[in-house]
């Protein structure tokens, strides 16, 4: 593995890249908005100055990482001679699908297929594919180069070579991988969004304030954010597509988003991105 092909430049996807560059990867970031791709690379640029500040690596470490990251806005030429595509596009599963199938038909035919989805299956993904047994989910969390996880998800067909290849991939990354297997909201969002939905439910039903939610998970759990303020982080947007695939998943009524979140998500209040949602960002 030496030649990696990032797919989506978003906070995921620069996250992504910035991480495999950092560890001696050459990453190609690939999206189809350069302007986006501009402002991908502005924010690697600003992160990696902040490792340096912190005194985490040297300037000759951030020079070295950018060097490693080249753009593409062709997906086809960007992934043709690549070990690993590590998709981290929007997440919505008719593009998803859409993806997969052009990567099945531009990569070399033992290339591995990963996907950075949060809760959408990786079978139904595979499936689109004529590789499934090369098709896998790498679910990084952001911000990605501090948080030590990678959810390693087994799609059905998922075989038992590439699990480990992308363990042992994700440990060169300096992470933690744990391995799970394709259901639902796999580990980390079943049981992250229930919680964050019931803290909104909690204020909801009036038993407490934004802040006073936020205060107890974070004072009394020792959580580094407050669910509400992590839903914001996340993204509201996100938050409800991953409860509604939790829901119709499992058809359990306890996944049902509470009607607050969906009222906000309607009035566009998502959360930082959108400057708005529990707190007001400026
Ligand atoms: N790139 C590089 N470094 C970064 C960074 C970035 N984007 N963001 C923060 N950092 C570094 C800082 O430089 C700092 O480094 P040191 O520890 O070496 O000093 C460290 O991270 C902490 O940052 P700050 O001091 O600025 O801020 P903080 O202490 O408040 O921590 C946080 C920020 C790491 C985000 C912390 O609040 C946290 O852990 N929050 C919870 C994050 C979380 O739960 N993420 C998972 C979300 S769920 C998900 O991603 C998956 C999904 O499917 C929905």
């Amino acid at each position: 593995m030496k030649n990696i092909a990032v797919i989506g430049s978003g906070t995921m996807g620069n996250g992504i890249a910035h991480t495999f560059a950092q560890h001696g990867y050459t990453v190609t970031l690939i999206d189809i908005a350069e302007e986006a791709l501009k402002k991908a690379i502005n924010t690697i640029d600003k992160n990696l100055t902040r490792q340096v500040e912190k005194g985490t690596i040297t300037e000759a470490i951030k020079k070295q990482t950018l060097e490693n990251i080249a753009t593409s806005s062709d997906l086809k030429s960007g992934v043709s001679n690549v070990d690993l595509v590590v998709e981290a596009a929007t997440e919505n599963i008719d593009l998803k699908l859409k993806i997969f199938q052009d990567l099945d038909a531009a990569t070399l035919p033992d290339t591995i297929l990963a996907t950075n989805t949060s809760s959408i299956s990786i079978t139904e993904i595979a499936s689109v594919t004529k590789r499934a047994d090369k098709v896998i989910g790498m679910h990084f969390m952001n911000p990605v180069p501090v948080m030590k996880l990678v959810e390693v998800i087994r799609g059905y067909n998922t075989s038992n070579e590439v699990t480990s290849t992308i363990m042992e991939l994700s440990r060169s990354l300096e992470k933690i991988p744990v391995e799970v297997n394709d259901y639902p909201g796999f580990i980390a969002n079943r049981i992250l969004m229930p919680m964050i939905n019931e803290a909104i439910y909690s204020l909801y039903e009036g038993v407490a304030g934004v802040e006073e939610i936020d205060s107890v998970m974070k004072l009394g759990m020792a959580h580094p954010m407050g669910p509400l303020q992590l839903a914001d982080f996340i993204g509201l947007d996100v938050c409800l597509s991953i409860l509604n695939v939790l829901h119709d998943g499992f058809g359990n009524p306890k996944y049902a988003p509470c009607p607050l979140l969906v009222n906000m998500v309607q009035a566009g209040h998502k959360g930082i991105k959108s400057g708005n949602g529990f707190y007001a960002y400026t």
